[in-house]
């Protein structure tokens, strides 16, 4: 598939990608004094941790000054359940949005009418970054609801004047043929879905790469080089990454350049990035994460209303790289996996994504495989449950087993069981994956 476009004519560039380097740095420095003192006086948790820390909005004098600002949690969040963290009255907050969590409530966010403008704009930033243009027709599998990846997607795809499927997750076996029917270039999908409507197309006997898809970005969760060359090589398309979350605004936060795949542009003119030593809490400096530092993300909103957020602590693992394709936006590294993901097995750290890459560097299996983690005695244990492909013999699947169990060995430094199971037995992703499946607590110590 060729590259849809090379560096796009500067008539597809909008206002905020067109600001030179100290444009931006001076836009960010006014937008953020305006955030901390919309935060400030409008939101009582704010005013109760700035008091506590001692600090002021009228203390934020250049960038580096955010960095006495206390940070925000996803506890600052539950505490103030639902809407406590909103600086607006309601009649102001067009739109809500929450993202479930696997433990607790759940985590609300709010918008205005300038907050939904600002959202479409960038996903349709985003959308252009990877090649979208107005006439395309974009596919949105992303889930619709209270998750923000389908209407995120979908409003964004509307303001790149594409023309929208909201086909939102489910129902596989009806988006394979809306796919063959209504012929979009782009689709927007967590890349795990993605895998299994691929799995949808070959049970239909239709060739994935006759499809007219040329564009997939995919986000929500973590995914590896390894899984985008799968996905490339299977459907013929150009894959890139989407990043957001639903504290911060949702998809659109940073997005790839299809002429580069060579990380996020983050959305800088909204969106201030730090990251920050996750034991420390002290802040990387451009030069520790040149030499290969990275740490946990942290977002400061600069332009957001209804809820405007102060150094939210992300718990995603990357660094901060320079700009390339839009030379004035920081890169952010693809995100290999959240703190929360991290598993400690036998006092090693393990992401789902060090495993995913031994096991799409594998031949004779899929690309579906779950982590699932017991006790025996004191000792935990991993077992690697992975899917062969439907024409793997058995000598193949047995051989598959022990490459990834040397390649993890190797790799990652950890001894892992590997069980290679029959095609079509583990459950497929309608949206974000589950991989792991902690089950220590059921058979404990002894
Ligand atoms: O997942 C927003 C989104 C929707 C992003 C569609 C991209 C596409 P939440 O449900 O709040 O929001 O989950 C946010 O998902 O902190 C990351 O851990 C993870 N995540 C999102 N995008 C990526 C990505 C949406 N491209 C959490 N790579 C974030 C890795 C990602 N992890």
């Amino acid at each position: 598939m060729p590259v849809p476009t090379s560096t796009p004519p500067a008539d597809l560039l909008d206002a905020g990608e067109r600001l030179s380097p100290d444009e931006l740095r001076a836009h960010q420095l006014k937008q953020l004094r305006w955030t901390l003192r919309h935060a400030y006086d409008n939101v009582e948790l704010y005013r109760r941790k700035f008091d506590a820390a001692g600090v002021t909005p009228d203390d934020c004098r250049s960038l580096a000054d955010l960095a006495r600002f206390p940070f925000t949690t996803k506890a600052d969040l539950r505490e103030t359940y639902p809407f406590g963290m909103f600086a607006v009255p309601m009649e102001r907050v067009r739109r809500i949005h929450a993202s479930s969590g696997t433990t607790g409530r759940p985590t609300v966010v709010g918008y205005t009418d300038g907050d939904l403008d600002l959202w479409a704009d960038v996903v349709a930033r985003s959308i252009r970054a990877a090649g979208g243009r107005p006439g395309h027709k974009v596919h949105v599998s992303y889930g619709y609801g209270l998750f923000t990846g389908g209407l995120g997607a979908h409003y964004g795809a509307e303001r790149a004047g594409c023309t929208v499927i909201p086909a939102s997750g489910g129902m596989t076996a009806r988006q394979v043929q809306i796919i063959q029917d209504f012929q979009p270039e782009i689709i927007m999908v967590t890349p795990s879905y993605m895998l299994t409507l691929l799995d949808e197309f070959e049970r239909q006997g239709v060739d994935p790469r006759s499809t007219s898809l040329q564009v997939g970005i995919f986000g929500a969760e973590p995914w590896t080089e390894e899984m985008r060359r799968e996905i490339e090589e299977r459907l013929d398309i150009h894959a890139v990454d989407i990043y957001g979350l639903s504290e911060v605004i949702g998809p659109g936060v940073a997005s790839e350049c299809v002429e580069t795949k060579d990380g996020l542009h983050i959305w800088e003119d909204h969106f201030f990035p730090e990251v920050v030593d996750p034991v420390t809490d002290e802040v990387l400096d451009a030069e520790e994460m040149a030499a290969g530092g990275s740490g946990e993300l942290v977002f400061t909103s600069l332009t957001k209303e209804a809820l405007p957020i102060i150094r939210y602590r992300t718990r995603d693992l990357t660094r901060l790289l320079p700009g390339t394709a839009r030379p004035a936006f920081r890169r952010m590294e693809k995100v290999t996996g959240r703190s929360d993901d991290m598993i400690i097995l036998r006092g090693v750290n393990v992401f789902p994504t060090q495993i995913e890459e031994v096991v799409l560097r594998t031949p004779a299996v899929a690309p579906h495989f779950q982590l699932r983690l017991t006790r025996s005695g004191r000792l935990d244990r991993m077992e690697v449950r992975v899917e062969a492909r439907p024409d793997a013999t058995s000598s193949e699947r047995d051989a598959a087993a022990a490459e990834i169990a040397r390649g993890v060995k190797d790799g990652v430094g950890i001894s892992v069981a590997v069980t290679v199971v029959d095609p079509e037995t583990l459950e497929r992703s309608v949206g974000k994956i589950k991989r792991v499946f902690d089950l220590r607590s059921q058979n404990p110590e002894g």
